[in-house]
């Protein structure tokens, strides 16, 4: 069942050249007319998630703000639910959910569909409530996720955002056609440098093995790239046991900055994108204060290396699609510091796979 790897979480990382083609080829061939034309009119879009969902989301926000131009609110769907949400007939939620049945993501889109939103949902689960609750419904294309961290749906949700927000955009006239096919080719190289990035496991297993016995992380990114801070956080949180927090680089300084001393790891997320001058500087204030900066850049990177102790490279590819890359290593990361620590990784404490209670 595991196909000669040791855990489930192990051999969905290593699925995710299939899972994100699979994705791009499934999503690609089920375009609906009606959806699209709802959403060239739609005025406010809400994205609602929990958990490893909830920061695909956060990376859709970018996508869909650019490309569609459609204003996008990413929101708990825990707090979603009890708040005073300004909703007409030209609001769309989109709740993801791998299961299709968390129940607050359930509960706050039948809420929304009720005071007069039209619902999606993008989700992993064929006939899933989620999907049958919901007007429109959205897939991953991944295949079955056993271990209770998310890995391989997460990759296909942001591919999922990804073309969805390009669809809208095309449909829309805020993407032309040439730019439309331009990431959407480089989107198809994706699988292949995700394998590159995995053929790096023993590397990772090392780098896990000298910080596995730190007692917090923190995980600093910018931009796209920051909610992919804040997965790596909770993907080593969840199955290590170890504090980690995730923050956008530039907030650090507003007062994480001080809990940085020699012994706090910190896991700077900078590919070589518009925002590498910004982030660069944010990783030399950690270096000043002796925190241990573990970089992920982009290959050919010699220069992080100044203000690195170690540096995972990545292959390089257009900013806008770093998001898919940059989780890769910190999923594997945070796989090899908790086996090493011999937790359970396929089945943490206090965590279940779908949670169908408030
Ligand atoms: C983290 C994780 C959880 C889920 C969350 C939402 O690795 O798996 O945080 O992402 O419980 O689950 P779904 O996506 O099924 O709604």
């Amino acid at each position: 069942e595991k196909a000669g790897y040791k855990h489930f979480m192990q051999k969905e990382i290593h699925e995710q050249p299939r899972t994100i083609s699979d994705t791009i080829t499934g999503f690609s061939s089920s375009k609906n007319k009606e959806l699209y034309n709802l959403l060239k009119k739609t005025e406010r879009l809400y994205i609602i998630a929990c958990g490893t969902s909830y920061h695909a989301g956060l990376v859709g926000k970018f996508w869909i703000e650019k490309y569609a131009r459609i204003p996008v609110e990413v929101d708990y769907a825990s707090e979603y639910r009890y708040r005073d949400r300004i909703i007409n007939d030209r609001t769309v939620v989109l709740g993801i959910s791998q299961s299709g049945e968390t129940a607050d993501t359930r509960f706050a889109l039948l809420d929304a569909k009720k005071e007069g939103a039209k619902t999606v949902s993008l989700v992993n689960v064929v006939g899933s409530s989620l999907s049958r609750e919901t007007d429109f419904v959205l897939y991953t294309y991944c295949g079955p996720e056993i271990g209770v961290a998310a890995t391989k749906t997460f990759t296909a949700q942001l591919v999922s955002l990804l073309l969805f927000a390009l669809e809208i955009g095309l449909e829309k006239g805020t993407l032309n056609f040439t730019d439309y096919d331009f990431i959407h080719h480089q989107l198809l190289h994706i699988p292949s440098r995700v394998e590159k990035i995995l053929e790096k496991d023993g590397e990772i297993k090392e780098l896990a093995h000298k910080y596995m016995n730190a007692t917090d992380f923190l995980f600093l990114g910018r931009n796209i790239n920051y909610p992919i801070a804040l997965e790596g956080a909770l993907k080593l949180k969840e199955i290590s046991y170890i504090h980690a927090e995730g923050y956008p680089a530039g907030e650090m300084k507003h007062g994480p900055i001080a809990l940085i001393d020699e012994k706090m790891p910190v896991v700077c997320v900078s590919p070589k994108d518009r925002f590498y001058e910004k982030i660069f500087s944010n990783i030399q204030e950690v270096k000043a204060r002796k925190g241990q900066v573990i970089s992920v850049a982009t290959e050919g990177d010699e220069r992080i290396k100044q203000v690195s102790d170690e540096v995972i490279y990545i292959p390089k590819t257009i900013d806008t699609l770093y998001p898919i890359l940059t989780v890769i290593p910190l999923q594997m990361l945070s796989y090899h510091i908790a086996t090493l620590l011999g937790k359970d990784v396929d089945q943490p404490r206090n965590l279940a796979k779908t949670v169908t209670v408030e």
